[in-house]
């Protein structure tokens, strides 16, 4: 195949790209995004500060323009993110205790009601572990609601949108480290206890290597009887950026229950890492090395 989306196609997985409403009309970028990607995330126009500006006044302009024009081209869209510490709306930032845990609960029913049906995978929480090398839970507003809002929040979701599959999602958790295995507890925790969660995200906004036990990591999360997906990838520009592609591509490719892998963004110049021209086009929507090494590792599966 020669796009990246149908290259994942033949797998059965899907390849896809985080989008911005304020880009929709650069006519470079919407080609690259309706060419190359069969799944389509919003970069931040999904988030809780985008949907609920004011309490219990949701707006929705922005993200159904992104999943509108998803929808539309066939696309897959992934949802994010229902609840996490940040780009909270300023009402809810000094918000606490039952208060807020009421807040969040209805925000997460309420924005996965709108896209019920819609979204083929949402991340429920993002980001809800420290980096401090122990695996503990990150302080936070939300964390501070007690250590179960979490599930609350997964079973919200699930009331709300059955047919979505529930992710946790987070970044630095895509070796095998304390984080990483901090989220691998719960997972199995809620695994036992049977609350809803049906996949896990690994951001893998990675430096310019790759964990060498990346694909290890993925495959003792989907031992567990979840799905795995790789949500944010970004590579910084090094003298392998195409190596380290091809490795990622190849590690979701090795275990099965991988099904997808989403860049996030498009353009070396629409990315949120200023600098480090982390991904698959040129500024100028040219296809990079690593752009090749992706094709041609999706292709050989
Ligand atoms: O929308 C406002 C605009 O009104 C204002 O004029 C402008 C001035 O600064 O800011 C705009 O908001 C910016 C927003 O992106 C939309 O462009 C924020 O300042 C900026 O901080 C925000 O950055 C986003 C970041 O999340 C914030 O947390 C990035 O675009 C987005 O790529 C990034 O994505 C996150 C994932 O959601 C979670 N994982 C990490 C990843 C990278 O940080």
């Amino acid at each position: 195949a020669s796009t990246l989306g149908a290259a994942a196609q033949q797998s059965g997985r899907y390849y896809g790209a985080a989008i911005t409403v304020g880009k929709m009309n650069d006519a470079t970028y919407m080609g690259i995004v309706d060419r190359e990607f069969d799944s389509i995330v919003a970069e931040n126009e999904m988030k809780m500060d985008a949907t609920e500006p004011n309490q219990n006044q949701f707006n929705f302009t922005n993200g159904d323009r992104i999943v509108n024009y998803a929808l539309g081209k066939g696309k897959k869209v992934r949802g994010h993110t229902l609840a996490w510490h940040g780009q909270q709306p300023g009402w809810m930032q000094n918000m606490s205790g039952q208060a807020l845990r009421n807040a969040m609960l209805n925000h997460v029913t309420r924005v996965a009601t709108h896209y019920r049906g819609k979204i083929h995978s949402w991340d429920v929480v993002n980001e809800a572990f420290a980096d401090d090398g122990r695996g503990s839970r990150r302080d936070s507003n939300l964390q501070r609601t007690g250590n179960d809002w979490i599930e609350a929040a997964f079973r919200a979701a699930r009331a709300a949108d059955p047919a979505a599959k529930l992710c946790y999602n987070d970044y630095n958790t895509d070796g095998v480290n304390a984080k990483s295995t901090a989220v691998y507890n719960m997972v199995r925790d809620f695994r036992s206890r049977g609350v809803p969660i049906d996949c896990v995200g690994f951001q893998s906004h990675l430096g310019t290597t790759v964990p060498g036990d990346y694909q290890a990591n993925l495959r003792r999360f989907s031992d567990l009887g979840v799905d795995v997906q790789i949500t944010e990838l970004d590579i910084q520009q090094g003298s392998n950026q195409a190596t380290a592609y091809r490795q990622v591509t190849q590690a979701c490719l090795a275990v099965p229950r991988c099904t997808g892998i989403t860049v996030w963004g498009v353009r070396d110049n629409d990315s949120w890492r200023t600098g480090t021209n982390p991904l698959l086009f040129d500024s100028a929507g040219n296809k990079k090395a690593a752009y090749t090494a992706v094709l041609d590792a999706l292709n050989a599966a």
